[in-house]
This record gives C-alpha cells, structure tokens and sequence, in this order.
C-alpha cells in the first residue's frame, strides 16, 4: 500500500519512521500547505518529498494518513481533501486511532539525544546533580507527548519524576488571561487554540519510558492536580506554553526546590509565547526578589537556579 502523509511536522515524521520500520506498506512522502516546505530528511538523512495538497491529483497512492494533532486542523484538512475529491475511504485520521496513535507516537522522538541542545543540557545538569548529591525528586509541566519526559526519565533513573499536563491540550481559562494579554504575536500563533496539544495522552507517554515505574502521573489540570504533592525538587521542568500555568508552577516549586536546584523555563525567549517572561516578571514582583536566570544555549530557554 502507497502511503502519503499529510502533515510535515512532528507527528508526520512520526508516521514516515513508523511506516519505514515495519516496511508493510511504502511512505510516498508527505502533503503539507506550507509553501517552505519542500523535502523533509530523515534520520539517516534521507529526503523525502513534500507535496502541495492540489498536485494530489498527479500522484499515485491508496490512503493518505492525516498526522496533525489538533483537531481543528484535522477538520480543515478534511475539507481540504473533500474538495480535492480525495475518497473518503482513502482518508485515515491518526488522531481516530488510538492504538495506532500510541504506536506511531510512542516509538518516536524529535530531540536527538546528541544535538539537541536542551537535551544535552539536562544529561550535563544530571551528572551534576548527582555528584553534588541534589536531593529531591523531579517533575515536568506540560508533558505533551513525553518526548523530553523520556530523557528527565532516563538521566534520573532513581528519581519520582511528576507528569502534570491535562492531557486535552491549552485549558479555556489559561487561554482567556492570554488572550486578554492581546499580544498580537501570541493572538496570530499556532498557540491560539485550544485543540492544538490535544492529541497527546498519557498511553503514548507511560508507552515510551525507560523507566515507567518511577512515573507519577498528574493528569488534569495544574496547579489542581499537585495540592497533594509535599516534595523536595532537584529539577523541574515548566513547559505550558502560558502565562497563568507557568506563573503558578513557579509558586509552586519554587519554595519545594532544593539549593542548587533548577526550574527550567521553556519558551521564556519564545517570540510567540512572552506569557512566559511576563510570569517570571509576575512572580519576581509578588515574591520581591531577583531570580538567579541562566540561558542553557536552546532557542528558548532559560534555567532558574534556586539559592
Ligand atoms: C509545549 S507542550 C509540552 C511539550 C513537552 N514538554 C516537550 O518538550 O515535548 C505544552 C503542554 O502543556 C499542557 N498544559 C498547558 N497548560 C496546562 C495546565 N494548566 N495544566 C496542565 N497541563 C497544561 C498542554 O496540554 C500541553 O500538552
């Protein structure tokens, strides 16, 4: 069977590894309206082409496997392929499959383990921990599909690591404050929608760790979901995306940290995201301190260490 997939992002890539690996059916290439995109490699270095919806017509293939993982977008691509008189029973929704989704997602992970910044940093900062014998447990806000949960999971294999995410995506009253926020970047960005990390879930997170045991999983909304959490932290990763969930993990952790501890701030230089900076700002102004900030040498990132 000639497989194209729509979606040259994350999960698309997800879905070529896992067609390519089990070598049942063929990956054709992928489908994306991005006009920017036009080969996408693969881990071997591979390219694969990307096509245009509208050249659909002049390509052969028996399913097209919509990869996206908000459901908005599922739905407008749907359309898409209706006017483009694709069959219907050509069309397979990742998002409708469970099974398959836990499969394709579970087995994939777009940090490379030696040149992904972020990743490095955290394998350097784990060895470091444990030399200088860091107590306390570690956590991650905002999960999503477990990617970087799978490396905190790894280089901290004797600790509890904390998985809090809703498991729904953005929830409706963190996307009111931001949009009351109205920062046209935000307002214009992918982020603004509430469907767009719903595809994830906590199957394909447990799925893929090295270490499931070690997992305590805090599926619902946060700060709700931790009021029954009294640890220490060595390290804890705030990754949200918004200003009111990121304001509130640092209320959070910031007193439960130990000394030398780090709460890393993801997207805190993301030009799409500045509820992330304003949260730190808040929370500098409530507490009346100046938090020790180190960028980690990612695109967006900044480490909190707590004295
Ligand atoms: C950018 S994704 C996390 C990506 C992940 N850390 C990684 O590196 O692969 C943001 C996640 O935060 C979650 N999230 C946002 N606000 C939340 C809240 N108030 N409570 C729980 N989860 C939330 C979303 O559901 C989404 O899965």
């Amino acid at each position: 069977m000639k497989i194209l997939v729509f979606g040259a992002g994350a999960n698309g890539k997800a879905c070529r590894a896992y067609i390519k690996r089990y070598k049942r059916d063929e990956f054709a290439g992928f489908l994306d309206n991005d006009v920017n995109k036009r080969t996408i490699k693969d881990a071997e270095g591979k390219e694969s082409p990307v096509y245009r919806p509208e050249e659909i017509t002049n390509l052969q293939y028996d399913q097209i496997w919509i990869s996206n993982s908000s459901r908005t977008q599922v739905l407008e691509i749907k359309e898409q392929l209706k006017k483009l008189c694709v069959p219907k029973d050509k069309v397979f929704v990742l998002l409708d499959d469970q099974e398959a989704l836990v499969n394709v997602l579970s087995n994939y992970n777009q940090y490379d383990e030696l040149t992904d910044n972020r990743v490095v940093w955290l394998r350097n900062f784990a060895g470091y921990a444990k030399e200088e014998k860091l107590e306390g447990n570690v956590a991650e806000c905002g999960v999503y599909m477990g990617e970087f949960s799978y490396f905190i999971n790894r280089y901290f294999p004797d600790k509890s690591l904390y998985l809090f995410d809703t498991f729904e995506g953005f929830d409706e009253q963190d996307l009111r404050v931001e949009r009351s926020h109205n920062s046209d970047v935000f307002l214009k960005s992918i982020f603004n929608d509430q469907s767009f990390f719903a595809g994830a879930n906590e199957h394909i997170v447990l799925e893929r760790m090295l270490h499931p045991e070690k997992c305590v999983l805090k599926k619902g909304y946060f700060p709700e979901t931790a009021v029954d959490v009294n640890d220490q932290f060595c390290f804890v990763n705030l990754d949200m995306d918004l200003y009111q969930p990121m304001l509130a993990g640092l209320r959070f952790f910031y007193e439960k940290m130990c000394s030398g501890g780090v709460i890393l701030m993801h997207d805190y230089f993301h030009p799409e995201l500045p509820g992330v900076k304003q949260a730190v700002t808040e929370f500098e102004k409530e507490r009346g301190l100046k938090t020790c900030k180190v960028p980690i040498g990612d695109f967006c990132s900044i480490a909190v260490v707590v004295p």
